[in-house]
């Protein structure tokens, strides 16, 4: 019998829950006191004093922009925003069913194809290619849905930031400002988390020297699952099912019964609120308190009060996530549901990137190994002799 195992070092936590993988300096997290910093900056100093277009520079660059840097990298975003013409007419050729978030990682592998530098590695190229893909999936994703919907996507507007220009593609409207500053919120907020699932999957993609489109579908691809970037919409999902205030309870207790997890709530990292969500109720309020539809923020906030309260809940430190007030936030921008996970890609491809950046300016194979639990030495039985 082979002693294969001996010289393995010890398997980590299930799920590598705990494990530090490397070094990185573009943001950091400390669950236990519930602080998120992007390259030094703690998040909340952020969202009540940046804008999205200066995380991304921050990420993307590892300082805050002067004046003028913000203005160039304004140009350059805006610049390359469109859609080739290829990529619009792949999308009318899906399914109107098509789920969207699977819609954007076939665009971002297909936007490859049509990218000059796709296969260029130099850091100057994918600084560009990330720019590039930032707009171009906003645009893939308002075209889809309007496309989706029987109308004609919407070109771009360089006069407009981000958020702003993505509501105009969306809905052919002049956005309103409140909506399209609670939105550069809300983008602002998710743009990079440290070494979450989607992200530690662009990053093994990077450490095999492949290219950055190939690393950001890898993320696309593990965002889609509801532990991890579908669980807004699934978050969404549960408040429409409560549907009142009053039926909070009622709902929270038969799902204790069930074993049904609460979307949106709990944390792998955070053991108290995650600090995201204050900046995203605050935007939240002032949106239903101008708007007077107050009802899936109050439900929203009557559950997360019964969850607090809950001894299951609190024996295990589940609290609100990012999630749970994001989904309210972005129904009540009219975003649809099913994109919600889009919407959240769609703030976190800049950190993506700038993990990418970062793996592949000092980087070693990501290969850990399994820790072996089958049998050895089995017997060879020719296959007329199996059954
Ligand atoms: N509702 C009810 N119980 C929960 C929840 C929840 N939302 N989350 C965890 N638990 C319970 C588990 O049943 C488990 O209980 P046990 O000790 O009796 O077995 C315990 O808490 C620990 O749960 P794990 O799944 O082991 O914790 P893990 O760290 O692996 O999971 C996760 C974290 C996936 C986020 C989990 O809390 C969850 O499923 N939450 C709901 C989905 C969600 O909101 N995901 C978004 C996360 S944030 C993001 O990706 C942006």
């Amino acid at each position: 019998m082979s002693d294969v195992t001996a010289t393995k070092p010890a398997p980590a936590a299930k799920g590598m829950a705990g494990m530090v993988i490397s070094d990185s300096s573009i943001s950091f997290v400390d669950g236990a006191a519930g602080i998120l910093e992007y390259r030094g900056h703690d998040i909340r100093q952020l969202a009540e004093h940046s804008s999205f277009e200066e995380v991304a520079y921050l990420l993307w660059n590892g300082h805050l922009p002067t004046a003028a840097e913000l203005e160039e990298m304004r140009m350059e975003s805006r610049s390359c925003r469109p859609l080739p013409g290829e990529i619009v007419t792949i999308l009318r050729q899906l399914p109107n069913d098509a789920s969207p978030t699977a819609v954007m990682r076939s665009s971002i592998s297909i936007l490859a194809h049509y990218d000059p530098e796709s296969e260029d590695n130099s850091p100057a190229a994918n600084r560009r290619k990330a720019c590039r893909l930032l707009g171009q999936i906003a645009a893939v994703l308002a075209h889809f849905e309007r496309i989706r919907n029987g109308h004609y996507p919407i070109e771009q507007r360089a006069d407009l930031d981000h958020a702003a220009n993505f509501l105009w593609m969306l809905n052919g409207a002049e956005p309103d400002p409140m909506a399209a500053k609670a939105l550069d919120q809300y983008l602002l907020l998710l743009a990079d988390h440290e070494f979450n699932a989607s992200t530690f999957a662009a990053r093994v993609t990077a450490s095999t020297d492949s290219d950055l489109h190939s690393a950001i579908t890898s993320a696309m691809g593990t965002l889609k699952g509801p532990l991890h970037g579908a669980a807004v919409q699934e978050a969404m999902v549960q408040f429409l099912e409560i549907g009142e205030s009053s039926n909070v309870e009622p709902w929270f207790i038969k799902g204790k019964t069930t074993g049904r997890r609460v979307m949106g709530i709990g944390h792998r990292v955070y053991k108290v609120r995650d600090p995201r969500a204050e900046p995203l109720v605050h935007n939240l309020e002032m949106l239903v308190n101008a708007t007077g539809e107050r009802q899936w923020f109050d439900i929203a906030r009557r559950l997360e009060e019964i969850a607090k309260e809950d001894p299951y809940f609190r024996d295990r430190n589940l609290s609100a996530n990012v999630d749970f007030y994001s989904a309210p936030l972005l129904y009540s921008l009219g975003i649809p549901v099913d994109t919600f996970t889009c919407m959240f890609a769609m703030s976190r491809i800049v950190g993506w990137t700038a993990h990418v950046f970062e793996q592949m300016a000092d980087n070693r194979l990501i290969r850990p190994q399994s820790n072996y639990v089958g049998p050895h030495d089995l017997p060879w039985v020719p296959i007329e002799e199996r059954g």
